[in-house]
């Protein structure tokens, strides 16, 4: 008997393509996570060869061990694996999946609409006509910035930046970014112009982070780096939150070293920093960067066969272990 444990309710197209390979998953019926403890509990329940996981599940030492040896994989329902310690999976001889390509288009979608609503100040203006207080048109009612001719930083030029740098063209910016290595390819492609970050940071309008978050770019951007950007600047995140240390990025906003902030991710998730609820630039989502049906479908559907592949003894070409 297969063991299959599924730890969220997850779009139908995965658990159908499970049940098509002749498996029978265990699903924690819940949209929120579960208490640590009664997750571990329903991981330790049977000796599962496969887990299916989401963002929130701390795939750790605790975990594995509770898990038992006969687990195969993790496979993880987000391009993003800092929930998982991918070196205790590997010492384990656990493989472990993640989604990539399937939603570069959807997150790069996502950091533009909040790029957007910054710089065109778009919840604000619904604010004011939503309250019934909106007066009519005034010559400075509401100013927010221009894009075309303005230079878009990306911080981090992978699959989701490359999106977020092809959107910039149709806007007529200029696209600089940082990467860990140069990306030539891109560069051709693109047009873009690799800076060193500190360079990144003095030169851009708009700064969108598409970087994964790891022990390098944990507070990535701190006090130091928000005093190094334009007074004008507009930071987007989309990526993880951790990498922004969101206490830098409140003051940053309230003492107007940069302009707004268009935040997806949080630090402290679901937590949000108090201060971001009421500054009326700054624009947040409830990390919705992949949450399209087309691109969670297609996230679930690749986790699920790298499941059934593992499984069966071959190998997906989604593994990050
Ligand atoms: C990811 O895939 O990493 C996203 O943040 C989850 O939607």
């Amino acid at each position: 008997m297969t063991n299959i444990l599924i730890t969220r309710r997850v779009p139908q197209v995965g658990v159908r393509l499970l049940k098509e390979a002749g498996f029978e998953p265990d699903i924690i019926e819940t949209d929120l996570p579960i208490a640590r403890d009664e997750l571990l509990k329903r991981v330790s329940a049977k000796s599962y060869q496969a887990i299916l996981t989401t963002m929130s599940e701390k795939v750790d030492d605790e975990f594995l061990d509770v898990a038992g040896k006969d687990l195969k994989i993790v496979a993880n329902f987000a391009v993003g694996y800092n929930n998982i310690d991918v070196e205790a999976c590997k010492s384990r001889g656990v493989r472990v999946s993640n989604t990539p390509g399937v939603l570069s288009e959807a997150t790069a979608d996502q950091a533009f609409a909040l790029l957007l609503a910054a710089a065109r100040r778009v919840v604000e203006g619904h604010k004011l006509v939503e309250s019934g207080t909106w007066e009519g048109w005034t010559p400075t009612q509401l100013l927010g910035r221009d894009l075309s001719g303005q230079t878009l930083g990306i911080i981090g030029m992978g699959r989701i930046g490359q999106e977020m740098a092809k959107r910039s063209r149709g806007f007529d910016m200029r696209l600089i970014y940082h990467n860990r290595s140069r990306d030539e390819e891109a560069e051709k492609n693109l047009g873009a112009v690799y800076k060193s970050l500190d360079e990144l940071l003095a030169e851009s309008d708009f700064i969108s982070v598409h970087t994964p978050l790891n022990a390098e770019t944990e507070h990535l951007l701190c006090y130091e780096q928000f005093k190094k950007m334009k007074k004008t600047a507009i930071i987007i995140n989309t990526a993880r939150g951790p990498i922004i240390h969101e206490k830098a990025l409140v003051k940053a906003l309230q003492e107007k070293w940069i302009w707004a902030a268009g935040l997806d991710v949080f630090e402290f998730e679901p937590k949000v920093t108090e201060e971001l609820l009421t500054m009326p630039n700054v624009v947040l989502a409830p990390h919705l960067g992949s949450a399209t049906e087309g691109t969670r479908d297609a996230m679930i559907s690749l986790a699920a066969t790298a499941i059934i592949k593992v499984l069966k003894g071959e190998t997906p070409s989604n593994l990050v272990a």
